[in-house]
């Protein structure tokens, strides 16, 4: 009986340290509306908040990245301006667009929906972890 339980501990831990290496860091900021014309053709907006975002070129992988799911967790400030920017838990968006390199500001750029979830939007750019 103690063996087992302390088999089931180790799994536990082992899955929890198995989801956080997984998470990948990045920084995010914002557009605003219009979120369309966008540049993933016949990915449509799902649900009442429009929780997308445009993907820079690490993410899009040549528009294979269209219409794909991230969880975006903010994990800190990446200005001077606001030091704890970051709101608890994370969102999940759907990749409409895109944010062509050089000149894309961040990993991804999300609606300001989307990032109003995780983070203050005075901070305009945050650091992030996400995941598929
Ligand atoms: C992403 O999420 C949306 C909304 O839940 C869903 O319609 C869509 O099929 C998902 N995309 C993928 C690639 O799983």
């Amino acid at each position: 009986m103690e063996a087992r339980m302390r088999i089931l501990k180790i799994i536990a831990m082992l899955a929890s340290l198995a989801s956080v290496a997984y998470a990948v860091p990045g920084t995010a900021t914002f557009y605003t509306p219009p979120y369309s014309p966008n540049a993933c053709i016949g990915v449509h907006l799902s649900g009442t908040l429009p929780l997308i975002a445009a993907a820079s070129n690490v993410i899009w992988d040549n528009g294979a990245a269209c219409g794909r799911n991230y969880t975006v967790t903010c994990t800190g400030t990446n200005n001077q301006g606001i030091s704890q920017p970051c709101r608890a838990g994370s969102v999940v968006v759907q990749l409409i667009d895109y944010c062509p390199d050089p000149g894309c500001p961040a990993t991804f750029d999300l609606s300001q929906e989307a990032f109003a979830v995780i983070a203050d939007p005075n901070a305009r750019k945050v650091n992030i972890d996400y995941e598929r």
